[in-house]
């Protein structure tokens, strides 16, 4: 086979380049959907692709390509991850699996192999949970019917999600309907750090993901009176805090009882949040994943019931937003085997491991078959700015995706 030549160093100042993109005034690493660093660091990211001669576009939902036509006329393959960041995260969570994808995309050229396939690299939008509540947002939209245009009426920070779409290069009156149908991508591969501790506990330095989580996920919005603390006994008060306290106990309650699952409420916002008003208003953003569907749409039902005798026992009224349900993903068998192959070939211990975190590949994967690879995590720390993985690691995993590319492009 042709020899792939990886630019460690140039994939390392690619991401330390992008890594400059970060919102001021906040920690570590910061490129939230829609802020003008994630807006200025895409710009950037479509420079680089252009310079290495792809085509580039943006879709309905602003999910940015950058193409090269093949040799032949066949479906595209699609190679990347994302380019936003949780807030206070790291520079490697997303940005090499889209900066990889560019890397392998020269790397393919200067070996001076023409793919048969065109070859995508894709930069998904707004990937991290933001606080709309929809992760995954670009490739949900551009590969499902689940995108509810009620969404668009919803603001964060005075931003309706309408806006924001508009302000990242989308036309959201456009969403809705899938972007793209089963069938029009020959294959989607996304590189990944781990963001767990398995692969450096064994000294391994790659993975072929085996499956990956599906998360339901939605803002549940309860409604009480806000009231005295000291004038309103106890029976009288309609208290929307200790009604969300509840909730979010049954969440931790319901993940523990199922063994291999996890559920978390991150996020809460209290109105008016002082010490001495009974809550009016509280939001919380609830989630739960694991890799049986079954089991989460089963612990959801329990939660929904939990939640609704929480509020009702206190007047409190519950109303849900933004709710989603991704699907858990397990890669066909041949993809898993091709991946697993090229990865042996620079890691002979290769691990089959499933992943825990959510990722564009399980939208990917309603429309094409999809897998992914995973690099090890340094203390298995991820959405922090302690984040980090070893360059030579780094690359490897890009040699890998890179000859994975040029596998699939062969055999497909
Ligand atoms: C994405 O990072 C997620 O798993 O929440
Ligand atoms: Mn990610
Ligand atoms: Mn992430």
């Amino acid at each position: 086979m042709t020899q792939l030549h990886i630019d460690a160093q140039r994939l390392w100042a690619d991401l330390m380049a992008l890594a400059e993109h970060t919102e001021p005034n906040t920690p570590g690493w910061t490129r939230r959907f829609p802020s003008v660093a994630y807006q200025q660091g895409r710009q950037w990211l479509r420079a680089q692709m252009e310079a290495e001669g792809l085509v580039t576009r943006l879709d309905a939902v602003g999910n940015l390509f950058g193409r090269r036509e093949g040799r032949a006329d066949l479906l595209p393959i699609h190679a990347g991850s994302h380019t936003d960041t949780v807030m206070g995260g790291g520079r490697f969570d997303g940005a090499l699996g889209t900066l990889g994808a560019l890397e392998a995309a020269r790397a393919i050229r200067e070996a001076g192999i023409q793919l048969r396939h065109p070859l995508v690299v894709a930069d998904y939008l707004s990937e991290e949970a933001t606080d709309y509540a929809i992760a995954c947002m670009g490739s949900l939209a551009m590969c499902t019917d689940h995108f509810k245009p009620a969404w668009l009426e919803r603001s964060v920070n005075g931003v309706t999600l309408r806006q924001a779409i508009i302000d990242m290069g989308g036309q959201p009156d456009r969403l809705g309907q899938p972007v793209v149908k089963p069938g029009a991508i020959a294959a989607s591969l996304e590189l990944h750090i781990e963001q767990g501790p398995v692969l450096e506990a064994r000294g391994v330095k790659l993975a072929a993901v085996s499956g990956i989580v599906g998360i339901q996920r939605a803002l549940f919005e309860l409604k009480g009176k806000a009231n005295h603390a000291g004038a309103t006994p106890m029976d009288l008060r309609k208290d929307a805090l200790t009604a969300a306290a509840r909730m979010i106990c049954a969440i931790e309650d319901i993940a523990r009882a199922h063994p291999g699952t996890v559920g978390t409420v991150g996020k809460v916002e209290v109105t008016p949040n002082q010490g001495n008003v009974i809550a009016g208003q509280v939001t919380i953003m609830a989630e739960m994943r694991s890799l049986d569907m079954a089991e989460v749409d089963g612990m959801w039902a329990e939660f929904r019931t939990l939640a609704d005798a929480a509020c009702a026992s206190r007047g409190v009224t519950l109303q849900t937003f933004n709710e989603t349900r991704m699907d858990a993903v397990i890669p066909p068998a041949w993809l898993h085997a091709l991946v697993l192959d090229v990865c042996r070939r620079h890691e002979p211990a290769t691990l089959a491991i499933p992943s825990g975190a959510g990722h564009d590949t399980n939208y990917l994967a309603l429309v094409a078959p999809a897998a992914m690879i995973f690099v090890p995590s340094i203390d298995g720390r991820s959405h922090a700015p302690e984040e980090y993985t070893e360059l030579a690691d780094l690359a490897r995993g890009v040699q890998a995706l890179a000859e994975a590319i040029v596998a699939v492009d062969q055999n497909c």
